[in-house]
């Protein structure tokens, strides 16, 4: 039946679909289905107390301040924390330099606003973040891309998709989200090297980069672009890269508190574009997440999570080793250094979107690959997250996604035979 509503719907929203991994978790999110497929933080991780501490201390001391209207760059001292904090990671910026989001997912969304015309391509690499396509589409993005493997963006075939003209390139150098890959130091270069050369600017989005479990901290581009370019003196940045980070996973992201760094330049035109979007974030919000913050707690409590996640990671290894097909039936998986998510790719044959729905009634769930693919392709991979489950679920998840799997593996061998 058509509606009042159906011819009004600007031409922008036809290429709008509700996320595929937002439809699969409601699947999944059944009582007693063990879900891999979620972002999600571990909850036992919050800081509750200090939260509670910090609310009570802000209405305390600067209540009347806090209920108020505040800027859109939001809550200097907060930028400036940040600022201290990222200088400990060699991101040398000023606090006019940064501007605080409604998480990074709002970084993403307003950087499709300043950004973005219709039909624009933009370089993302394969697989990439879902919530950034739906970010950039809804401003018209088009999209070329840039393979992974085991170490991330290849950089190797970067001159081939540059020659699309991309308005910019959307990287995630660190524990990417969805393949949880990282990108060494050689190839962080040579995407800088040819980020100058052709003069197209990077998106560095960068959540996970503090969950490193094992190994070395590696420079982020936004630093190699400062050194490239000899532009990040006296703390003033003026290079070729959009840095996004947030304290979603370090803190929680119910508190959907992030920020971007970037040129002076271009964060005021961010924050004219934030302006129409929500005047700011909470001020309220702001005040309290920088007294939770402040003082330390924040790496404190990262090293906890580390402890916490790294051996989840270990746990999800080692049940994956125990209960899965191994390399010699096409299946293999990554061994991530960081972040949140292992990912798996299973024989070519295999449609893991068709694997979910046995997964299911196993009740057992991930995301299916494909969905992170902006143009096609990824129909044999799968994402699992290992932050969210106790040691003894993810055991069972993955003897059971183990069983899924042999299942199909041993019925494709009969039907070959057959
Ligand atoms: C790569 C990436 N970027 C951005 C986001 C959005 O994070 P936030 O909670 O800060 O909006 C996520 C969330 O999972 C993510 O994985």
């Amino acid at each position: 039946m058509s509606t009042l509503w159906n011819h009004r719907y600007a031409q922008r929203t036809q290429r709008m679909t509700s996320s595929v991994i937002r439809e699969l978790l409601k699947l999944t999110a059944l009582p007693d289905v063990i879900s891999f497929a979620g972002g999600l933080p571990g909850p036992d991780l919050f800081p509750v107390e200090e939260v509670k501490e910090a609310t009570e201390s802000v209405l305390e001391t600067k209540g009347r301040v806090a209920l108020q209207y505040s800027t859109t760059e939001g809550y200097a001292p907060l930028r400036d924390m940040i600022c201290r904090h990222m200088a400990r990671y060699g991101i040398v910026v000023d606090i006019d330099n940064i501007l605080i989001t409604s998480g990074s997912q709002q970084a993403l969304d307003l950087i499709g606003k300043i950004l973005v015309n219709p039909g624009d391509k933009l370089l993302v690499e394969s697989p990439t973040y879902l919530g950034a396509i739906q970010a950039f589409t809804m401003y018209g993005a088009e999209y070329a891309t840039v393979p992974t493997d085991d170490d991330g963006m290849v950089t190797d075939r970067l001159e081939d998709a540059l020659r699309c003209g991309p308005k910019f390139i959307y990287a995630l150098p660190n524990f990417q989200n969805p393949s949880g890959v990282t990108m060494p130091l050689e190839r962080r270069e040579a995407l800088i090297r040819a980020s100058d050369h052709y003069g197209i600017p990077i998106i560095e989005d960068d959540p996970y980069g503090q969950l490193r479990y094992e190994g070395e901290h590696i420079k982020p581009l936004v630093v190699l672009d400062a050194e490239c370019l000899d532009c990040g003196h006296n703390g003033k940045y003026t290079g070729n890269v959009i840095y996004l980070s947030t304290f979603s996973k370090t803190l929680a992201p119910g508190l959907r508190m992030a920020w971007v760094a970037a040129p002076k330049e271009v964060i005021n035109k961010l924050v004219q574009a934030k302006q129409g979007t929500d005047l700011q974030c909470s001020t309220f919000d702001q005040m309290v997440a920088f007294e939770v913050g402040h003082g330390g707690f924040i790496d404190r409590h990262v090293q906890r999570i580390r402890q916490v996640y790294g051996h989840r990671r270990n746990v999800m290894l080692a049940a994956l080793e125990k209960a899965f097909p191994d390399r010699s039936l096409g299946v293999k998986w990554t061994r991530p250094l960081g972040g949140l998510f292992l990912w798996a790719t299973m024989p070519d044959w295999l449609d893991t979107a068709e694997l979910l729905k046995e997964a299911v009634n196993e009740k057992v769930a991930f995301v299916p690959g494909f969905a992170f693919y902006p143009c096609g392709g990824g129909h044999n991979t799968v994402r699992l997250n290992f932050s969210n489950a106790r040691d003894e679920q993810i055991e069972e998840g993955i003897a059971r996604l183990g069983r899924v799997v042999m299942r199909q593996i041993e019925s494709h061998k009969s039907a070959a035979k057959a």
